[in-house]
């Protein structure tokens, strides 16, 4: 297992469109292994291969009180999504420190496969249901911060990039 770097905004890469997975084996299953110890070591409920810079549809969620129910969505699909919307307040590990309001739809039902390829279907609703949403966005190329106002964008970006050169 190994713990591996997280882009940050602003990134390019973070806007490259993931590819579908194109086989579901050891390989895969070791980036994944890879992905959740990142993903729990940074504290996220959430990790997008985009963030890693690996552009296949592949994300790992936990949003278990206990930390200990790991989600793996390969090639997932949205099939459906409640009219229903919230506003709340997100967060993410591209761009720590940064928490901001976004409307997501409050249930959704995905389809993808699971670590051993195969194909489960997934309802969702409150904090799993943003989550997921937040996620599969990573995957098209989509930051949560695209969804603030371009004066918001404007200044997280100034941010990120001024807090990057202080680590350098
Ligand atoms: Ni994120």
């Amino acid at each position: 297992m190994a713990l591996l770097p997280i882009l940050c905004y602003p990134d390019p890469r973070l806007h490259k469109v993931a590819q579908p997975v194109a086989a579901v084996d050891d390989r895969l299953r070791t980036l994944i292994d890879d992905m959740l110890e990142t993903m729990y070591d940074a504290n996220g409920i959430g990790l997008a291969a985009t963030q890693i810079d690996v552009h296949q549809r592949l994300v790992v969620i936990d949003t278990s009180e206990e930390r200990n129910q790991p989600l793996v969505l390969i090639n997932p699909e949205i099939t459906w999504m409640s009219d229903e919307r919230v506003k709340g307040d997100e967060g993410c590990l591209s761009v720590p420190g940064i928490y901001d309001g976004v409307e997501r739809a409050t249930a959704v039902k995905v389809t993808a496969l699971d670590r051993d390829g195969q194909t489960q279907n997934i309802e969702a609703e409150g904090l799993l249901a943003i989550c997921i949403q937040h996620e599969l966005d990573h995957l098209k190329g989509k930051v949560f911060v695209e969804y603030l106002s371009p004066l918001k964008q404007g200044r997280i970006k100034t941010k990120m990039v001024k807090a990057q050169k202080a680590e350098r």
